[in-house]
């Protein structure tokens, strides 16, 4: 079980925060060998799943050695939720995870992600016929409301509690905020403070250190942490990207490519890591002319050789 798992750690957990297009096999596994405690898959669409679609269940894909894994579900039909995670169960995850922050138009237009803030009583239903019908630990990721005028998270966090789920992430934003807006940790708190169950804090976490810090001011279970582990998945190690050469940085580098290849296959294993390849590169002094040229490349040999030479490049000034 996903919490007696966590139970077990000596530190409290830092967590690879889901994240649509990034948190695949290869990065959730990198990330999980550094550190990070769970790991959660990208969300998947609990309609696409009930009409058996390949696509979003290849997504749900993962390799054993990224145990405890929860697969994260998003939809608002409570029988569809239902019906498709028992599908997915057949994958055999240690837990299922329900998304109440995404605020993309696609998500919460349909009434699914931080839509379903509006409606506590719907939320009370999922809860409760997931919680009734799923053999699995469930959890949830919210936010603090759908905007600053109805900021419901300790409602439902209680909802959540009361029908019984084992934890709750909170984005410190509600859904109508945007990124430039800082995340706000207090309503974090507070939400810990009331419930017994566990409480991860997440948003706008840049480093370790500053994960342990706000663990340790607001109490909290655990930290999730999203687009600061973009490009530097060392963060989940306490080991400072800055101290890191861009030599003790390769083989981590290529290890995701390697794993990206195979993942994907050719070349698009090659083509879906440029997003990861820029994020890695990003800082890191060089001409636009070599960072085309790297980021055009689409076989993995080509590109470890290039990655190589640019390193010697950088090594002997
Ligand atoms: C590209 C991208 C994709 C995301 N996809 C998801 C998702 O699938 N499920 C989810 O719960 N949150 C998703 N999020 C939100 C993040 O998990 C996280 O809550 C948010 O980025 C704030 O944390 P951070 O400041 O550490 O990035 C996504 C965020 C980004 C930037």
């Amino acid at each position: 079980m996903v919490n007696e798992i966590l139970n077990k750690l000596s530190v409290k957990p830092l967590i690879l925060s889901p994240m649509a297009g990034y948190s695949d096999m290869p990065f959730r596994l990198l990330c999980r060998n550094m550190g990070s405690a769970l790991s959660i898959t990208e969300f998947v669409s609990t309609e696409a799943i009930f009409r058996n679609s390949k696509k979003t269940i290849d997504m749900l894909r993962y390799n054993d050695n990224e145990r405890p894994v929860v697969f994260q579900v998003f939809g608002s039909r409570p029988d569809v939720i239902v019906e498709s995670c028992k599908k997915i169960l057949e994958l055999s995850p240690n837990g299922i995870d329900l998304n109440l922050g995404c605020s993309v138009k696609k998500v919460a237009s349909k009434g699914a992600g931080s839509a379903l803030l509006k409606n506590p009583e719907l939320v009370k239903k999922i809860a409760k016929a997931m919680v009734k019908n799923l053999p699995v630990p469930v959890s949830a990721k919210i936010r603090l409301g759908w905007n600053s005028q109805n900021k419901n998270y300790i409602e439902i966090g209680k909802i959540l509690e009361g029908e019984g789920f084992w934890a709750v992430a909170v984005h410190g934003r509600t859904a109508k905020m945007t990124y430039t807006q800082p995340a706000d940790w207090e309503p974090i708190g507070e939400l810990k403070s009331k419930l017994e169950i566990k409480v991860f804090g997440n948003g706008d976490i840049k480093s370790y250190e500053e994960a342990q810090e706000k663990m340790k001011k607001y109490n909290l279970d655990g930290i999730y942490i999203g687009r600061a582990a973009m490009g530097n998945p060392w963060i989940f190690s306490g080991q400072k990207i800055e101290n890191l050469s861009f030599t003790e940085r390769l083989p981590t580098i290529v290890e995701h490519m390697k794993l990206m290849d195979i993942f994907y296959g050719k070349p698009y294993g090659i083509i879906n890591f440029r997003k990861h390849l820029l994020k890695y590169l990003k800082g890191i002094q060089f001409s636009k002319k070599m960072k085309n040229e790297i980021i055009e490349i689409t076989n993995i040999e080509d590109l470890k050789e290039a990655l190589l030479n640019f390193n010697n490049l950088l090594e002997n000034g």
